[in-house]
Order: C-alpha cells, then sequence, then structure tokens
C-alpha cells in the first residue's frame, strides 16, 4: 500500500526509517519531510498543518495509511476528516486528541478517572491566580491549557517566579489563547520516563520504554527544548514499575475514554514521574514522542504498518510486539544558539562516514537538501534548530552510548553543539 508520512523532524524520519522496511508498504510520501526523509520518502510540499491539502493529496493518491507525527493536525480534527472520506490514518480523534490540546481537560479527566496526577487548580484569571500563589508554597508548576509547542509548562522554584509565569501567560499573553485557562499544580520529584503504547480502542500494546532529556546543558541545565537525546529501555521503569503504569494509568485511561464515549485509537504517550509515593502523570500527549521515537525504532523487529493497521482496524486483541534487546540512545546535533537564535543553511559533514557504520543511524530533524558553496555538489544544510539524531544500539547501554559519541564525533558543522551526557543516568542504574 502508499503510506504518507506526515512531519519534518527526526521523529518522522524514524517513522519513516522503520515504515520503509514493511512488507505492506510500497510506496511512501513524506509531507513536508526533510533532507534526511528525501532518502527513503517522495517528499510533498504540504504543511503538516494544511488538513486540506493533506487530504486532497491522500485521497488522488489512494493513500492506504496515513500516520500523523506532530500534534497540532491531530488537535484540529485531521482524522475525524480522514475518516469521514474514507481513509485510513493512524491516531486519535480530535475529542481524544484532547488529552493532549486542553491540560485543563487532561487533568479533569485524570482526577475523574483516579489517575495519579499532581495536585491541581484551574484558573481563568490572573487574580484569582495570583492570590491562590501568594498562600501557598514553591516550587510549583504553571501550565498553559492548550498547544504551545512544548514552551507552555514553567517550573518555578520561588514565588516571584510563579507570579511572573502568571503574568506571562495572563497579563501579557505571551502564549495567546493557549493560557486563557491555566493551572497551578504542586511540583512533583523524581526520574522521568515515557510510556508510549498504541490502542485500538480497547486494547492496548505498549511499544519499549524510554527517557528523553529536555535541558539543553549537560547535568540538565539551561533552558528546556523539544529534547536533547534519548535512550530506550529506560531502566528506572523496572517490570513492577512499568506493571504499576499500565495497572494505575494506561488501563483506566483507555477504559475511562472507552466509557466517556471516545474510544482512544493510535498511540497514547504518557509522561511518568516516578515519585516515592508511586508513578505520576506529567502529561499525556496524543502522539509519538519526539526524540523517544528516534530510541525507539531501532529496537522495534515488528512491523509498525501492521501495527498501526491494527490499531486503526481494532485488531489489537492478544498481539505483542517484538523488540531488540539491545539499548538504543539517540543524541541530537542542534545549531549554535538553539533553543535560541540560530542561523540555517550551513554544510553538514561527515554524514558519509557514518553511513556504514554498524548499529548506526543518523535521522534527520532540521536538514535540507543543498549544494556546496564549494563545487556545487550535492549535500545536506542545517535547516532547523535541532539538526540530526544521531542514534545507535550497543550490547549495553554504555556500549550504545560509546557508539553514538564515536559516530557524532564524525559529523560536524559550524556552531554544531550536543550534550556530551546522553544517557549517563541509565549506566549504573541497570536492575
Ligand atoms: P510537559 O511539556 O507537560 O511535558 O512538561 C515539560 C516538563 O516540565 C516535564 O517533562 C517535566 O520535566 C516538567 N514538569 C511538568 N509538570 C511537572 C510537575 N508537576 N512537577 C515537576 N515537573 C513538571
Ligand atoms: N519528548 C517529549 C515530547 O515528545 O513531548
Amino acid at each position: 500500500m502508499k503510506v504518507l508520512v506526515i512531519g519534518s523532524g527526526g521523529r518522522e524520519h524514524a517513522l519513516c526509517w522503520k515504515i520503509a522496511k514493511s512488507k505492506l508498504c510500497d510506496k511512501l510520501y513524506s509531507a513536508p519531510g526533510n533532507g534526511g526523509i528525501s532518502e527513503t520518502a517522495e517528499l510533498v510540499d504540504i504543511k503538516a498543518d494544511d488538513i486540506t491539502g493533506l487530504l486532497n493529496f491522500a485521497k488522488e493518491k489512494e493513500i492506504g495509511l496515513t500516520v500523523v507525527g506532530p500534534e497540532a493536525a491531530l488537535v484540529a480534527g485531521i482524522v475525524d476528516k480522514f475518516e469521514s472520506e474514507g481513509l485510513k490514518i493512524f491516531g486519535p480523534s480530535k475529542s481524544c486528541a484532547l488529552i493532549e490540546g486542553s491540560k485543563v481537560f487532561s487533568k479533569e479527566l485524570m482526577k475523574r478517572r483516579g489517575i495519579p496526577t499532581a495536585d491541581f487548580k484551574v484558573f481563568g484569571n490572573a487574580g484569582e491566580a495570583l492570590k491562590y500563589i501568594a498562600v501557598n508554597h514553591a516550587p510549583l508548576v504553571v501550565k498553559a491549557d492548550g498547544l504551545c509547542a512544548g514552551k507552555g509548562v514553567l517550573v518555578c522554584d520561588g514565588i516571584s517566579s510563579a507570579k511572573d509565569a502568571v503574568n506571562e501567560m495572563m497579563v501579557k499573553r505571551s502564549f495567546g489563547d493557549a493560557a486563557n485557562k491555566i493551572i497551578i499544580e504542586e511540583c512533583l520529584i523524581g526520574e522521568e520516563a515515557s510510556i508510549i503504547v498504541v490502542s485500538d480502542g480497547k486494547n492496548v500494546v505498549p511499544l519499549a520504554s524510554s527517557q528523553d532529556h529536555k535541558r539543553v546543558f549537560d547535568g540538565d541545565k539551561g533552558p528546556n527544548t523539544g529534547g536533547m537525546g534519548a535512550y530506550s529501555p529506560a531502566p528506572v521503569v523496572t517490570a513492577a514499575v512499568f506493571k504499576k503504569i499500565m495497572d494505575k494509568v494506561i488501563s483506566p485511561m483507555i477504559r475511562g475514554m472507552a466509557e466517556e464515549g471516545k474510544p482512544y485509537k493510535g498511540i497514547l504517550y504518557a509522561g511518568i514521574m516516578l515519585t516515592k509515593e508511586g508513578p505520576k502523570v506529567l502529561e499525556f500527549n496524543a502522539r509519538f514522542g519526539d526524540p523517544e521515537t528516534q530510541a525507539i525504532m531501532p529496537r522495534l523487529k515488528s512491523d509498525l504498518v501492521d501495527l498501526m493497521m491494527r490499531s486503526i482496524e481494532g485488531r489489537l486483541e492478544n498481539y505483542s510486539l517484538d523488540w531488540d534487546p539491545r539499548p538504543c540512545v539517540s543524541i541530537v546535533a542542534a545549531s549554535g544558539g538553539y533553543p535560541g537564535k540560530y542561523e540555517k543553511g550551513i554544510e553538514i559533514k561527515g554524514l558519509d562516514l557514518v553511513k556504514e557504520m554498524k548499529d548506526v543511524v543518523v535521522f534527520h530533524a532540521g536538514t535540507r537538501s543543498g549544494k556546496r558553496a564549494t563545487d556545487g555538489s550535492s549535500t545536506f544544510l542545517t535547516n532547523g534548530g535541532r539538526v540530526l539524531n544521531v542514534t545507535a544500539l550497543g550490547p549495553d547501554i554504555k556500549d550504545a552510548i560509546d557508539n553514538c559519541y564515536n559516530a557524532l564525533g564524525k559529523i560536524s558543522f559550524d556552531r554544531m553543539h550536543y550534550r556530551r551526557d546522553i544517557g549517563s543516568r541509565a549506566v549504573g542504574n541497570v536492575k
């Protein structure tokens, strides 16, 4: 069948790389894709949130499966639109994607369903929120209700920074309508892990656990980013912890959505804090994690297209996935200045040196095909903040990390930067 992958990041490159290996896929398109994706899929110049454009393309090309990478189109209802036209698309409906589109919806659902999460309060105006902060203790976490491209959560160490966060969101309106409502919640302490599962509305198939690294600098210092690296599995997610997360978080969520008339299909991503009192949900997402997917796909032995079709068609009962037991690490090479301002169009060197390296794969994020200034020959140029996800498997986590940094050492572009400690928390944490 023909498959269309929507999006243009490292996550979508990893999905395309895996889908291209499927027996069920004989033609792969990506809209809009990136430089690396162009090596496995035909790029289509349609933006990831242009639902009408994507729908017309899928109808014209008779796409048998559409896979949605980023959240915006899901929250805007792309799945409902495609399904109403008889097209198969992997992901949750608009009403289900609200678990990511509205943090207020998600937290209230968790409360109704007894799913463990941080204590919280919802506010519709700055005055009430500021009063609440004044009589509470820091640290506090202030969250905008709607989508903010990963920037709508502020972990505030002091009362004054919590007040600043409320003013930023509700008075200065830096996040626009996404912060018409805000949540102020208890700050949880512990180790984070990402649990990503696939559901067909009733049955659940978990993917391997993973952990990402949000801060820009080593030692989890500096501002939050879209993610500077990830590894899978997350050793903190022991079999016992995993069972607890399935029993207390994932199962009640899938059952709850079905009972409330919104059977949840597609990816359910739970960001979990492993606290002293047990796992608690930080957030739900309606899509694959980025960069977690880049560390998970190389370990998946089963056919991804088959998994997605089973989710769409309600055939996940008694189904499970085969995994490569070896750990996988994925490190982001970012543009100088990221997550702030950065330049684009810089030549990336050394990609050919890692192409044949065993158990190494480079997923592109912000890249595009271009020409070398020197002789006009073809090359890849930087085209975003996060440029590459250098990814490697190894017999153990330490080897996977070494393989990854060894490959990364062969790649360069002007002002490239990356974290030197990706995966280090997992070393020595293997239970
Ligand atoms: P989110 O975008 O919702 O994943 O939040 C971004 C990050 O903020 C999470 O990965 C956590 O590191 C942090 N965070 C969110 N909520 C809390 C909380 N209640 N307590 C502590 N940290 C949090
Ligand atoms: N890696 C975090 C996310 O995808 O939201």
